[in-house]
This record gives structure tokens, sequence and C-alpha cells, in this order.
């Protein structure tokens, strides 16, 4: 155990920029599907980093895996070929429907490259203004400004605009109020598959 609960969650509140509404523990250590508080507490990890540590937390396969990795190369710029990176897109493309790998540091960046894609491809195939997007009230894809602009809560922070523009909203489970946003400018749909 490192230390006292609410000295570190005022210590939060001191130091760390108030973005996001904090849980009332402080987290220490995970084993596979179950975390530890400060406390000593052990809890049932139901969120797994919101669903991206899906081998849960210290699975030896991985741990060995880092260990061999940060020994060897610790980074390198997306424009250097490594083998670990082919290795890794193969294990991807074998074992997915998809044909090509574009690797991220994040969801929110993910949406970006989505949102580049989409529009480069209507650029080159569809016309120049094909640009629209629809999107789905009260949906989430990230923090950065193309993605936050897919995202309805934009209407409740208006402090952040203008935001990125052509994006129209439609009612999550309501074919027809997508059917009716769509001309042929719109060149993409974006939905979560799973709803939170
Ligand atoms: C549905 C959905 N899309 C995108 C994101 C953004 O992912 P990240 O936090 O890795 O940028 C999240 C994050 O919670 C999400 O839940």
């Amino acid at each position: 155990m490192t230390g006292n609960t609410q000295a570190l969650l005022d210590e939060t509140k001191e130091l760390l920029v108030n973005t996001y509404a904090t849980q009332p523990i402080v987290l220490e250590r995970g084993e596979g599907c179950y975390v530890y508080d400060v406390e000593g507490r052990k809890y049932l990890d139901f969120a797994a980093g919101i669903a991206v540590a899906s081998l849960g937390h210290a699975a030896p396969v991985m741990l060995k895996a880092l260990q061999e990795q940060a020994s060897q190369l610790m980074v390198a710029p997306p424009s250097f070929v490594t083998k670990a990176k082919v290795d890794c897109a193969r294990l991807l493309v074998d074992n997915s429907c998809f044909d090509q790998i574009f690797f991220t540091n994040s969801g929110t960046e993910a949406i970006e490259a989505c949102i580049k894609t989409v529009r480069k491809w209507a650029y080159d195939n569809k016309s120049k203004k094909c640009s629209d997007i629809i999107s789905f009230r009260k949906s989430f894809h990230g923090r950065s400004y193309g993605a936050g602009s897919l995202t309805e809560k934009r209407h409740s922070q208006p402090y952040f605009a203008p935001y990125v523009p052509g994006v129209h909203f439609a009612e999550f489970n309501d074919l027809e109020s997508v059917r009716k946003l769509i001309t042929p400018n719109v060149c993409a749909i974006f939905i979560e598959p799973v709803q939170g």
C-alpha cells in the first residue's frame, strides 16, 4: 500500500487540470481482471481502461513481450519500419476481416484517421463537395476536434466552437432520421455499434 486515499485525491485536485469527474478511490495495481486500491481493497475491473486492457492486468505473456521490446527499442517514428510492427500487422490482418492496418495511439486518433480516409475517398471518387458526415445524438467519439465534432456533447460545450463543419446528427434506433439526412454530399455515417 502506497498511501492515503484522501491525501492523494486532494493532491490530484491541486495538481491536475480538473477535466474529469474523479472516482473516490485510488488505484494501485491490477492482476488479471481485478484491481486493488491503495487501501488494499479488491475490485472486479469492468472498465479495463474503457475496454483497452483486454488481456487484463499484468498478464505474464504481455509483461514478457513488453520487457523484451523495451530492452531492444523504446520507440520508432511512424516513418521507420520495424519487424515488430510488421509482425503485429500480419497477426491482425490474418485474424480479422481487414486487409491493412493503421496504427495509432488512441481511439480519438482512430476516428480522426477515419474522417480523413472517408473524406479523401469521397474527394477522389464522388465529388469535391462530398464531405458531410452523419453521426448520432448521445454519441461519443473522442476529445480531439474532429472526433469531438461528431460528438453531440459539443452542444453543451459551446466555448470550443467553431467545430469541424459538415456534421449532421441523427437519432439512434431511428432509420428514418438517418434517411432524412442523406444527400449526395454525405460521405460517411459514424455509429458506435455497442452502446454503453
Ligand atoms: C465509443 C468511443 N469512441 C472513441 C473513444 C475515444 O478513445 P480514446 O479515449 O482512446 O481517445 C472512446 C473513449 O472512451 C469511446 O468510448
